[in-house]
């Protein structure tokens, strides 16, 4: 019946990640899937998450709304747009609870299939590989417009700009506003406005997908962007808890749609309920029960948002430390890239040939493209990551 299903090549990212688990050795160091480990190599359980656990207990499970929980709704418009945003005060945001970030995403694309068919989406080049797929699995034949430098390994804003202005009018712009995957380099706030200008200009969609607030720089400077376009123009935005809550098995994300006004909105948030009903019927419980619990308390809220921070300055100086030890191993290999880029990754440069020598002899796990996720850094594996890079680097 099923002779002719074709065998799946494998996820990245993900295979990847499945390979690391497998691979015997015991000096292996995992930097291939965006996961945040600590400086003794664990997930973190967040303490204010842990206490949201304790508040939550083990009550009784019924299900949620098709749009999720009141609370987290509420949760992820204060966050991600701040309390007073103006589209806010007017009621005009349609929000609904996700299965993670990768669930905001698919429902967008879904909505956007039936609303706006047959669009030209954008991605950057490179992006996350999944945006392209989940796209295409909406209907959408997906294209690229530059984003990456390789030469500066810094942003090609002008060949961005030139792109996207010569896209067809009325487009699907797929943006990520922090903490680029897999570049880890970002717009500056002079870029962002110049590039929302010809967003406007052109009536493109855009969709923002957020999957690393208050790793860049704080939770309320990651969203300026996206608050900004927002008091300009209608949008999507894709929101994760995943890496900022260290809540990556629970799947907790959120999609907000900004709409022109309140009677927009209630319809569009109609639309997301129907595509939820459709696909899944409602999210999660337990994992939302938490962030809404935490966004939700003044205290545990901020006793989170320290959390992050302490997570993204332990990002930071893994950077430098990398860099500092590669620079002690060689002065010919450039370093600069590491500080340079923000977030989660950077983007080394390295060849495929170059990652699969790093995993194959030394058990260093990249992504392909050459992407490290600096978060699996720390004391005890930095040298050893720095002893293969500089090898490669100048075999
Ligand atoms: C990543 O890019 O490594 C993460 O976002 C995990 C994923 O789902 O690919």
């Amino acid at each position: 019946l099923f002779g002719q299903v074709e065998a799946f090549a494998g996820d990245p990212i993900l295979s990847l990640n499945d390979s690391f688990k497998a691979d015997p050795r015991d000096q292996k160091v995992n930097l291939s899937i965006g996961v945040y480990t600590d400086e003794k190599g664990r997930i973190p359980v967040l303490g204010s998450v842990r206490a949201a656990y304790e508040r939550i207990g083990f009550a009784e499970r019924p299900y949620l709304p098709m749009d999720g929980h009141p609370g987290y709704r509420e949760g992820v418009q204060k966050l991600v747009f701040g309390d007073r945003h103006p589209a806010r005060e007017a009621k005009r945001i349609a929000t609904i609870q996700t299965i993670g970030g990768t669930g905001a995403v698919g429902i967008a694309a879904d909505f956007l299939a039936k609303h706006t068919p047959g669009r030209a989406v954008l991605v950057s080049d490179p992006t996350w590989e999944n945006h392209h797929g989940l796209f295409q699995r909406a209907g959408f034949k997906t294209a690229t417009y530059p984003y990456w430098d390789a030469k500066n390994r810094s942003v090609n804003f002008d060949g961005m700009v030139k792109a996207i202005e010569a896209a067809e009018s009325g487009s699907i712009i797929i943006l990520q506003p922090v903490c680029h995957n897999p570049t880890g380099v970002d717009l500056d706030e002079k870029q962002q406005a110049a590039l929302t200008d010809v967003m406007i200009a052109k009536g493109h969609i855009a969709v923002f997908d957020m999957a690393y607030q208050g790793f860049g720089e704080s939770l309320e400077a990651d969203a300026a962007f996206v608050r900004r376009y927002a008091e300009r123009a209608s949008c999507l935005v894709a929101n994760s808890f995943s890496k900022n809550f260290s809540l990556y098995g629970e799947r907790v994300g959120g999609l907000s749609i900004v709409c022109r006004d309140a009677d927009e909105a209630e319809r569009v948030l109609g639309q997301l309920k129907l595509a939820v009903r459709r696909s899944y019927s409602s999210p999660p419980m337990t994992g939302g029960l938490l962030v809404a619990t935490v966004l939700g308390n003044e205290d545990l809220r901020a006793q989170w948002t320290r959390e992050v921070d302490e997570m993204r300055t332990r990002m930071d100086s893994v950077r430098k430390l990398l860099a500092e030890r590669i620079r002690s191993l060689s002065n010919e290999v450039d370093v600069g890239f590491l500080t340079n880029q923000r977030g989660m990754f950077s983007y080394t440069g390295l060849t495929a040939q170059q990652v699969d020598a790093m995993r194959e002899r030394d058990g260093v796990y990249l992504v392909g493209s050459g992407r490290m996720c600096v978060a699996g850094l720390n004391e005890e594996n930095v040298a050893k990551v720095a002893q293969s890079f500089v090898d490669v680097s100048q075999a």
